[in-house]
């Protein structure tokens, strides 16, 4: 098979380097050129986060070499359930339970090391092994200031809080981008350590005294509490950009995770009522270091029904017995701050617009199961805004605050599906769900879960080849 400039089709096994070779050689240009099999995959939440990304993750961990966490921070809380055993992550990367991967926390992520150090501690004790961790140089680090900050300011919001997590994410973000950040490769160097240190405080401690009312922070005290992990983080960090770039070229294949979702997304979410970075395909490249031609599949997790945790606009939310019903059996309760999930049907616009914004390749539905028991399966088709059918999501934010769900009935099902393991162990009525998500979301379902555990899937398409 040829295309049409008579080259046989990349993904038909041609290799580029072949092609290069046959052509002469252009002055100096070098003749080194990457590897075409471009094995880097990014795997993120389609919705508002908590769709299912760890365990998707912790699944496809036993076929790829590195899994990288790009973006986010310990607001994210992901659940791997293997067997018996449950585990909570929230910044090491979810591949970290396959002893074979190298997980990697990336550029973009913001370190707070004492929970990561902790994190650490808690999965050595359970015998996984944390030691291949890479973390990268470049990463920023959340501060006691940045905590603190955090809460006053969503005090001092009221009723226009945004909800957040409470871990100091948005305003280490906020110092990265006024470049007043401190990042991983400051611990060690002390003198660079307290010049970044005493340069960020000239303002915070203003912002705390005269506008929260807190007390001043000491340069010492914090240069000190940062220095402390400098030892216990040292054996980790590298250059991970550059690690994950020549394993590219070496054909490892690389898994990008990324942290909440779609939506929460700082550009394209539901800002203001969004986290701090960008958890769309586009962040995977900035937060990690690889360029978007070493990446070919960008997988979405997206959920049966939709959840949300925090503040901010949410159409389909349920308010009513059917809420209460997808909350008490998926278990909608936040894996980091035990809040419970808001909790409502599948949104359509939505689930289109996450394959839109990422480019989606496949999409993992989680949560079938969940859904085992209903008569009827709402599903927003379109929103009225104002009296006028949408069918994308509106283009600003009062139009979304403003946004009905116009809703399709689908008939249920009440046969257990937990121990479905191929498309023809669902029900018809199932089957027709799953159709019905895949047509309206424009995007190939390539997985379904239907429990917790790393097995309870049915896999439809490869992930990975
Ligand atoms: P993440 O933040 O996207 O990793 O998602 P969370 O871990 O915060 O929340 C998803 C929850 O759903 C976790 O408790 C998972 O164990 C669980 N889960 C994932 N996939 C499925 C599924 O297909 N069915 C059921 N019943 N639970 C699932
Ligand atoms: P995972 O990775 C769901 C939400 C918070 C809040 C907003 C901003 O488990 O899917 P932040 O602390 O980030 O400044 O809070 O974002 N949020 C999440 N919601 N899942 C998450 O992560 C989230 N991480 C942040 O609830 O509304
Ligand atoms: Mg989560």
């Amino acid at each position: 098979m040829v295309n049409s400039q008579g080259f046989p089709p990349i993904r038909e096994g041609f290799s580029v380097l072949t092609l290069l070779k046959t052509l002469p050689n252009r002055g100096n240009l070098p003749t080194r050129v990457p590897s075409c099999n471009v094995p880097a995959i990014i795997l993120l939440g389609s919705q508002w986060g908590d769709e299912g990304k760890g365990k998707a993750t912790d699944l496809l961990g036993g076929r790829v070499d590195y899994v990288v966490r790009y973006q986010g921070g310990n607001n994210a809380g992901h659940t791997v359930v293997i067997g018996d055993q449950k585990f909570a992550l929230h910044l090491l990367p979810s591949g970290i339970l396959t002893p074979e991967v190298i997980p990697v926390i990336g550029n973009g992520v913001v370190i707070d090391p004492a929970v990561l150090l902790q994190e650490m501690r808690g999965l050595n004790e359970r015998n996984v092994d944390t030691s291949k961790l890479l973390i990268s140089a470049n990463a920023h680090l959340i501060t006691p200031y940045h905590v603190t900050l955090d809460k006053v300011s969503e005090r001092f919001l009221g009723n226009s809080k945004i909800g957040t997590t409470g871990r100091g994410i948005g305003p280490t973000y906020a110092d990265k981008i006024s470049r007043i950040g401190i990042r991983v490769q400051d611990l060690f160097d002390e003198s660079i350590l307290r010049q970044k240190v005493e340069g960020a405080l000239l303002s915070k401690n203003q912002v705390l005294v005269k506008v929260y009312n807190r007390r001043a922070l000491e340069v010492d005290a914090i240069v000190e509490s940062l220095l402390e992990y400098a030892e216990a983080l040292a054996p980790y960090v590298v250059d991970t950009a550059l690690v994950l770039n020549k394993a590219l070229d070496l054909n490892k294949v690389v898994l990008l995770e990324g942290g909440q979702g779609t939506l929460l997304d700082v550009d394209h979410g539901t800002y203001p009522y969004v986290t701090s970075s960008n958890p769309t395909a586009g962040g995977a490249c900035t937060g990690s270091g690889i360029g978007p031609t070493r990446i070919d599949r960008t997988i979405g997790i997206l959920k049966a029904y939709t959840t949300r945790v925090g503040s901010g606009p949410f159409p389909t939310e349920l308010f009513d017995a059917d809420g209460e019903r997808l909350r008490t059996i998926g278990g909608e309760v936040g894996t980091t701050t035990g809040r419970a999930r808001r909790c409502g049907w599948f949104d359509a616009p939505i689930a289109k617009f996450a394959t839109r914004i990422n480019g989606l390749t496949d999409t993992f539905l989680t949560k079938l199961d969940v859904l085992t028991g209903f008569d009827r399966i709402p599903v927003c088709v379109a929103y009225d805004v104002d009296g006028t059918r949408m069918e994308e999501l509106p283009m600003t934010q009062t139009g979304f605050h403003h946004a009905k769900p116009i809703y399709e009935d689908l008939p249920g099902w009440t046969e257990d599906i937990s121990n479905a393991r191929s498309i023809e162990d669902l029900p018809a009525n199932a089957r027709s769900y799953v159709q019905f998500l895949e047509d309206i979301s424009g995007t190939r379902i390539s997985a379904i879960g239907v429990g917790q555990d790393r097995d309870a899937t049915i896999s439809l398409h490869d992930l990975i080849a």
